[in-house]
């Protein structure tokens, strides 16, 4: 395809939009609700010695004020119907009657609290699709509690913790070992859990050799904790044989299956040797992602695992379905049974699919992506990490800018600022540190059409172009969309930052 004859004029909405803090007028209002009947007992329920004693300080806005502001904002994002070739993370369309479902009173309505009994039919859901997840990777029980992928991560560490105490091996073993390709999370949760954490540097085949796990292994091995395929689509072959000397060393094994979308329906956790692993609803099973909070990381065991699982566990009995406590069990990482729409959502989508339409659904990823390298490899400036091996790569490639940029000066940073000026999403670069120099990773999953893929590629190799002609153009993008380049350096500052809008006001009093 020519550079950039196709490309569609876009600019983003601009309002220049106040916060809703900073909008309203005293006295305007949107519902008025009525005031609690006299006499109702409404009043107490609250205790007095946690009653406010002054009015929140909320923007008193009129419905209609209220209205436009987030249709506003709505039109400044791109939102997730862009083309969003985002690696490492299988940005999926979500499929709307997922959406529905887990909008109908019977889960958005419920309230946590209620008896068993009133929530059956969400019980079940939650027993099923722990069923559907236990099938796909043959652990034997599944936990949906944790908001993200990280957040699983943490729970393999905190049950790492308690199997090894339980066993009354705990101060002797306290290394966890990852690699240098492994995903942050690994060795980030297994510190914040108080291990001492061993990474491995990755070698000429694009992983660590056998012989330098072995001369980490021992009897300090707490666990290991790795992905496969890493974040640059290279699938270690050796991965049985790394569990093997693992297990050897008394250490436990866990399977960050992040990057599973490639090889859904084709491996399982447990048939490598693995104890545990997690998935990702909010990306492999066509949720939306929200990292950290509106997400869920499903962790899953194997039995001699599942007594340290956090509880309450769903548990099928004779009479229906109910929430048990796990008397052993690491305590809550996150509250009640994590964010049941999400599950609602996943197991629908998993429905759908069956098992055969995953299976088909990793095999598109993977010829979407290997087409998607083909095109890209062609386009001088872009090279592929690690460009020496011949296998192919699974559902995504790292590349890299690392020539062009020195060529032009234009950073792989500039094209993804420059890429969303056309309307697209830009694409991942690379988790922290980066091995692989000016790197980028887009993957298709399974769900964009050629089409998307050839626009977003025919975007690219028109912003490597424009690159070249007026660097300096390119270095100060985006210029179509709502804001410039963004200052992050109150990011790092703690005097700055604000997460809230009182601490904003604060800070910039
Ligand atoms: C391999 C891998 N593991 C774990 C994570 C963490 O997932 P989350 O963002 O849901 O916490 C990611 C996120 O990109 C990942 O790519």
């Amino acid at each position: 395809m020519s550079q950039g004859t196709n490309l569609r004029r876009y600019h983003a909405a601009v309002w220049d939009e106040p916060l809703i803090m900073e909008q309203g007028a005293p006295g305007r209002r949107g519902t008025v609700p009525p005031a609690p009947i006299e006499g109702s007992g409404i009043d107490d329920l609250i205790p007095a010695a946690m009653r406010r004693k002054t009015p929140p300080v909320l923007p008193e806005a009129a419905e209609p004020d209220t209205l436009r502001h987030y249709l506003h904002l709505s039109q400044q994002t791109m939102g997730m119907v862009g083309i969003s070739l985002f690696g490492t993370c299988t940005m999926k369309y979500n499929p709307r009657v997922n959406e529905r479902l887990a909008a109908r009173d019977q889960v958005a309505e419920i309230h946590p609290h209620q008896d068993d009994s009133t929530v059956q039919g969400l019980l079940e859901v939650v027993h099923e699709f722990d069923l559907m997840l236990r099938d796909l990777s043959g652990m034997d029980r599944f936990v949906f509690q944790a908001g993200g992928g990280a957040a699983a991560a943490y729970i393999h560490a905190c049950v790492t913790r308690a199997y090894h105490e339980s066993r009354g091996e705990l101060a002797q073993r306290r290394d966890v070992i990852t690699t240098a390709q492994a995903h942050p999370c690994n060795p980030a949760t297994a510190a914040a859990a108080g291990f001492n954490v061993i990474t491995l540097p990755v070698e000429e085949d694009g992983y660590p050799s056998l012989d330098a796990l072995r001369a980490v292994v021992g009897e300090r091995t707490a666990s290991l904790m790795i992905n496969n395929p890493d974040d640059m689509g290279i699938y270690n072959p050796n991965i049985k044989q790394w569990v093997d000397i693992v297990h050897e060393a008394g250490g436990l094994c866990f399977y960050d299956h992040a990057n599973f979308n490639g090889v859904m329906g084709r491996i399982r956790a447990a048939e490598l040797g693995f104890d545990a692993c997690m998935f990702m609803l909010h990306k492999t099973f066509g949720v939306p992602k929200g990292g950290g909070g509106p997400a869920v990381g499903a962790y899953g065991c194997t039995a001699e695992l599942e007594p340290f699982l956090p509880g309450p566990l769903v548990v099928k009995t004779d009479s229906g379905y109910e929430r048990r406590e796990n008397e052993a069990g690491v305590g809550r990482v996150r509250e009640f049974l994590g964010n049941l729409p999400q599950v609602v959502k996943a197991y629908s989508w998993l429905l759908a699919m069956g098992g055969d339409g995953i299976r088909e659904a990793a095999d598109i990823s993977v010829l979407a992506n290997n087409y998607m390298e083909s095109r890209l490899l062609a386009i001088p400036g872009i090279t592929k990490s690690f460009g020496h091996l011949t296998l192919r790569r699974l559902e995504m490639t790292r590349f890299s800018l690392g020539e062009y940029t020195e060529e032009t000066g234009v950073t792989v940073v500039d094209v993804q600022n420059r890429m969303t000026d056309f309307g697209v999403d830009a694409f991942w670069l690379s988790h922290e540190p980066w091995i692989v120099p000016e790197p980028f990773t887009p993957e298709a999953g399974e769900a964009w059409s050629i089409e998307d893929i050839d626009y977003w590629i025919d975007v690219l190799e028109h912003v490597l172009g424009e690159g070249r002609a007026d660097p300096a153009m390119v270095k100060s993008a985006p210029h179509n969309q709502v804001v410039a380049q963004i200052d992050g350096s109150s990011l790092d500052d703690p005097a700055r930052w604000a997460t809230t809008w009182r601490a904003y006001q604060r800070k910039n009093a």
